[in-house]
């Protein structure tokens, strides 16, 4: 198993170069990037963390470090930072993460990977730390102190007794998981991170390789009581984000584990992705692959800047027709999220980098406006184009 997973990332890493063009566009994405966070930074009032900005009212909108956002705005810093090297980038994430910090004893989210990993964890593969490995370890614990053995899940939202309710969305946080068995020895989090990914591959997927958005399992039986949506068109609908985290999520466990399982449900993912006829040829998807106004339906930045890091993972691990496939749907993304319709105006856009994400259309919440993951994953995509030859 281990040499199969070293000769197909060695496939990718001989086949595809970086286009010289597409590296350009990148160095001048960062640079614009550095300098709206530089903007967004002098918005922010103490304590405080970006959540959205509306151009109609020139509204910037902030949260408490509880808002399962808030890794994000330092993630990106941190991702910056590791990119251009300003030391004001770094300064401005460690301020941040000293206000999150406080969230590793939460144990009323599942969010804690999206929050506590893509802040800590990449601020300590930027720089050694024990205070931050132990908060890593502390947030792990939360997490893992959410799992149930007999739905075999973590829980992704509290509710009425009886309902245990588990989201896609909840695959993205088991990366924590998996760096705090690395990091401890205690092989526990890593069972509790495979067993979540086989449950949900068990329950969550219909057979074309959608994903449902929310399972209700019994918490007294662990048996499923309803597959339903809750950010998406319908319960029968494929939300677009949820999809991409799907893409993503799986990606991960074959990482992390080498099983052939996992790399399996990611290309499935993937080719449902890829040949649905309602992803647009410039693969920015709609915010629901099944939205009723189609082509005249919301873009979603955040779903598309997902995908395109997760494809740059998988086309390492996968033969070489769907490798070639993966990558170059990143690039085509990276371009497209590169242009005027995506990135903002220097100057504008309360200092985000992206236009035109939506975060709750049912909820009428963030819609059509940029947000921090966006950012984030658009930025994460970056990087991984630009050291593709480095792995
Ligand atoms: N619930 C996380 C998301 O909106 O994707």
């Amino acid at each position: 198993m281990g040499n199969l997973f070293l000769l197909s990332s060695v496939y990718a890493q001989q086949n595809f170069k970086p286009k010289k063009a597409i590296l350009k566009t990148i160095d001048d994405d960062y640079k614009n990037a550095a300098n709206q966070y530089q903007l967004m930074m002098k918005e922010l009032e103490p304590n405080r963390f970006p959540k959205t900005y509306y151009p109609q009212t020139d509204k910037f909108e902030t949260s408490g470090s509880g808002w399962w956002c808030s890794g994000f705005y330092p993630g990106t810093l941190i991702y910056l930072y590791d990119q251009l090297k300003d030391p004001a980038l770094l300064t401005e994430a460690s301020r941040m993460m000293d206000v999150l910090a406080k969230e590793q004893y939460n144990k009323t989210t599942h969010d804690l990977g999206f929050m506590m990993y893509c802040s800590f964890g990449n601020a300590l593969k930027t720089e050694p730390s024990d205070a931050y490995k132990q908060i890593l370890i502390n947030s792990a614990k939360s997490l893992a102190s959410r799992f149930d053995p007999k739905v075999g899940c973590i829980k992704s939202w509290d509710s009425k007794p009886g309902d245990y309710l588990v989201i896609i969305d909840n695959m993205m946080n088991l990366e924590l998981l998996f760096w705090a068995t690395k990091a401890t020895g205690d092989s526990s989090y890593y069972k509790i991170a495979v067993t979540h990914a086989n449950t949900t591959m068990k329950n969550h997927f219909r057979p074309d390789y959608s994903s449902y958005h929310v399972v209700n399992y019994n918490a007294e039986t662990g048996a499923v009581q309803q597959k339903r949506t809750a950010q998406g068109y319908a319960d029968e609908s494929a939300w677009a984000r949820g999809q991409a985290w799907g893409l993503y999520g799986y990606t991960v466990m074959y990482r992390e584990t080498h099983d052939e399982k996992y790399l399996d449900q990611a290309e499935h993912i993937a080719a449902f992705i890829l040949n649905n006829p309602n992803l647009p040829a410039d693969k920015i998807p709609y915010w629901d692959y099944n939205a009723p106004n189609i082509p005249d339906a919301l873009r979603d930045a955040s779903a598309a800047g997902v995908m395109a890091s997760a494809f740059l993972e998988l086309c390492r691990y996968s033969g070489s027709k769907n490798a070639e496939k993966y990558f170059h749907t990143a690039e085509t993304i990276i371009t497209n999220l590169s242009s005027a319709q995506y990135t903002a105006k220097a100057g504008t856009n309360g200092g985000f980098i992206l236009m035109h994400s939506v975060g709750s259309l049912p909820g009428k919440s963030e819609v059509d406006v940029p947000l921090t993951y966006a950012d984030y994953y658009f930025i994460e995509a970056l990087n991984r184009y630009k050291n593709f030859e480095k792995k």
